[in-house]
């Protein structure tokens, strides 16, 4: 765990256009993983169907202020603005900024800002020294969110369910990657997280296999298997650890958070 002198917090988003691989769990259950391990954490929802928010019991039709105030053209200056959308119940382990709907407006209202791609990057420059990690939850598309968290981003996680057609379709991801590392000073680091595996399935298995030699060392060690425990913990409002704690995918979540930490 880094000192509060020397903290400066790694970002970390957790990118895959494709629908329900596993990215918003990954993102909740990963930001407390580490918070168990000491680590100070701030979880971010870029998503406007603000799934990882309401996971988190912040409801967008109670929220006053949320992700989207990072983007406004009349945004208070960044000590206000940052007190004002980040949010801790007095539970939680770790902060979260929500999002709401209004997030899905911004392909429009970014249209001709200059530097649009950088904001969340500069926003994230006000905070990083309050934690060790801050995670980016994306939207399953390819768009201007997307695009503002891979160039905040120190390392890219994507999480891709072991099923034959999720690797079709990651092109679109790799292609958005190539396009930004033309104008990045440094290419985006990335690393592939199998997910929602099935380890009984050998269709799984040989997605497994596939992914291991495209892949070879942008892949996590950590495989996270299929647990029913997830969608029981976020129909609940909460997180694995808090009501399952010895299931196979707490463990899973933990054994990729030590694996980053040590990245
Ligand atoms: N390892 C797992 N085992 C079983 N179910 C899982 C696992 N990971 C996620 N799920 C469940 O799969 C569904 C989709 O997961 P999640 O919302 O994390 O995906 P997502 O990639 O964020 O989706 P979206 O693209 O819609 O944002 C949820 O109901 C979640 O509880
Ligand atoms: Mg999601």
């Amino acid at each position: 765990m880094s000192t509060p002198e020397t903290r400066t917090a790694r970002v970390i988003a957790i990118a895959n256009q494709k629908g329900g691989v596993g990215k918003t769990t990954t993102a909740v259950t990963l930001a407390s993983a580490l918070t168990r391990m000491g680590e100070r954490v701030l979880l971010l929802d870029l998503d406007p169907h603000a799934c990882a928010s309401v996971h988190l019991r912040y409801y967008p039709d109670e929220l006053t202020s949320s992700a989207n105030d990072i983007f406004a053209e009349d945004r208070p200056e960044p000590g206000k603005l940052w007190d004002s959308i980040r949010q801790h119940h007095p539970t939680q382990e770790f902060d979260v900024v929500p999002a709401t709907i209004r997030l899905a407006e911004l392909e429009v209202d970014l249209r001709n800002r200059k530097g649009k791609g950088a904001i969340l990057q500069q926003s994230l420059g006000h905070v990083r020294g309050e934690y060790d990690f801050i995670l980016l939850d994306c939207p399953p598309h390819v768009g201007i969110l997307l695009v503002n968290a891979l160039v905040a981003c120190d390392l890219l996680v994507v999480p891709i369910q072991t099923d034959f057609l999720a690797l079709h379709g990651l092109k679109l991801l790799f292609d958005t990657i190539k396009v930004l590392n033309k104008v990045l000073p440094a290419p985006i680091c990335y690393r592939v997280l199998p997910t929602l595996h099935d380890k009984r399935a050998r269709a799984c298995a040989r997605v497994l296999e596939l992914l291991d030699l495209k892949m070879r060392d942008s892949m996590f060690r950590t495989v996270i298997g299929m647990d029913t425990h997830f969608r029981d913990a976020s129909a609940q409002g909460r997180v694995i650890y808090e009501l399952f704690p010895d299931s196979r995918g707490a463990q899973e979540y933990e054994d990729l958070a030590k694996e980053i930490m040590e990245l």
